[in-house]
């Protein structure tokens, strides 16, 4: 059997930028991957222009049941430092918008980064080969990683089989299954980052507005005793044709649970019906809809007109226009469901943090075996942040393990 210092399970962001860090060290690194080339999702991410990191990363961009885990890793490799990578590979890369970095060219370009610091750390890399269990060694020390190429020693393994997102690209459970084996709790998975499906009376009265979208601010509502404030999110929102997309909603579907609401302010910091509380007279659906415009698309300003009109809001008391207008700022829907993991940028939950050394990644339960990337309950918002946690966690496990 073959024996290595470390064995990274899984090419994807955390997995790579893992293996070179230990390899750095002189430690014979031995990385599997199951889909035939390496770090597939970071070539499709950003529109395959790979939004590698955000400048302004805290640990309050991101959920976990333990808001307070990821700090010690994200200080300790910032934006600064991936940045500096990017360059010392004279990748050109700019900025976005809300501190959003992204390759000018490729996310190809990412890859074959990664690639290359592994080449140099020799790194060995085996691509097609699919990882079935991971065992204690016989002498108590090590581990055997059993897979379709056969069985491989090592003294420290690394979880990096990242979350259920995108099952066409290679997702799977395996992280989870190993980490329960091993005794790990798992925060229960769920989809993050997706697109929320609308019920069949919304559905009836949006989706023809299909390909409309606007700036609003969106929240999910959580009943539940909300522990933790639920941030809102002020970005775009994109009515489709199941329901509604757009970074807004992608933020808020994170936080929502199945069976809640999520909430939009639809005309962000602006009162649009006040100008109506001034006049005697022309208080009416014409006057409404005129100043609707001025904020929304007209078809949304349209639709939104008649469906209220139509539910028979239509008081023109002071109160009335009042209520208009609180109307506007929280449009409040129940989604059906979500376009689950298909359709899902990330995996919400995974591996419960509570056993996990939040310095170097390793599982209190079982020395020797750490936990990195999207399988661990750490999960960014959009914009960057979930590779900032990849190559975070990855350099703290691959400085230990
Ligand atoms: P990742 O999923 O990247 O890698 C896990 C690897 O393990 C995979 O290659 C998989 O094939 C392999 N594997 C699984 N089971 C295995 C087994 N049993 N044996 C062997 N190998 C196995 N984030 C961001 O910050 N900026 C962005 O622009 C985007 N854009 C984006 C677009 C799209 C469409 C998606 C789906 C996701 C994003 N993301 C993103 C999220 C980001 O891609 C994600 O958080 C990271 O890739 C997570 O990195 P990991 O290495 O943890 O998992």
């Amino acid at each position: 059997m073959d024996q290595y210092d470390v064995v990274v399970l899984g090419a994807g962001a955390a997995g790579m930028m893992c293996a070179f860090e230990a390899g750095k060290r002189g430690r014979r690194v031995l990385l599997l991957e199951h889909g035939e080339r390496v770090g597939r999702k970071i070539l499709i991410s950003g529109g395959g222009r790979c939004n590698f990191t955000n400048i302004g990363t805290k640990a309050e961009n991101f959920l976990s049941e333990n808001p307070h885990f990821a700090k010690s890793a994200l200080a300790r490799f910032t934006p600064k430092d991936f940045i500096a990578l990017v360059e010392k590979h004279r990748i050109r890369y700019h900025e976005k918008t809300l501190g959003q970095l992204f390759c000018d060219d490729s996310a190809k370009q990412i890859v074959a980064m990664l690639e290359k610091e592994c080449a140099e750390a020799r790194v060995e890399t085996r691509c097609g080969v699919s990882v079935s269990s991971v065992r204690r060694g016989g002498d108590a020390a090590g581990f055997v990683v059993e897979t379709s190429a056969g069985k491989f020693a090592c003294e420290s393994v690394v979880v990096a089989t990242g979350g259920l997102s995108i099952p066409a690209m290679g997702a799977t459970a395996f992280g989870y299954e190993l980490a329960r084996e091993f005794g790990h709790a798992i925060v229960e998975p769920r989809a993050g980052l997706v697109p929320l499906v609308f019920s069949v009376d919304d559905k009836a009265r949006w989706c023809d507005l299909a390909g409309v979208a606007f700036d609003v601010v969106a929240r999910a509502v959580v009943q539940e005793k909300a522990r933790r404030k639920i941030p809102a999110f002020r970005e775009r929102l994109l009515v489709t044709h199941r329901g509604v997309s757009g970074p807004a909603v992608l933020q808020a579907s994170s936080y929502w649970r199945p069976g809640g609401e999520v909430s939009f302010d639809t005309a962000p910091g602006l009162e649009v019906f006040r100008p109506l509380l001034a006049q005697a007279s022309g208080r009416d659906w014409n006057s409404a809809y005129a100043a609707l415009r001025t904020v929304l698309p007209t078809r949304m300003a349209e639709r939104w007109v008649r469906v209220r009109a139509n539910a028979s809001a239509g008081d023109w008391t002071n109160a009335g226009i009042a209520r208009l207008e609180s109307d506007l700022h929280a449009w409040t829907l129940r989604p059906d469901g979500s376009e689950g993991f298909a359709k899902a940028e990330v995996t919400v939950g995974g591996v419960d943090t509570a056993e996990l050394d939040a310095r170097t990644m390793e599982s209190k339960r079982v020395p020797g075996m750490y936990f990195i990337g999207e399988v661990v309950d750490v999960t960014g918002w959009l914009g960057g942040y979930n590779f900032q946690w990849a190559w975070a966690s990855a350099v703290a496990a691959g400085a230990a393990a």
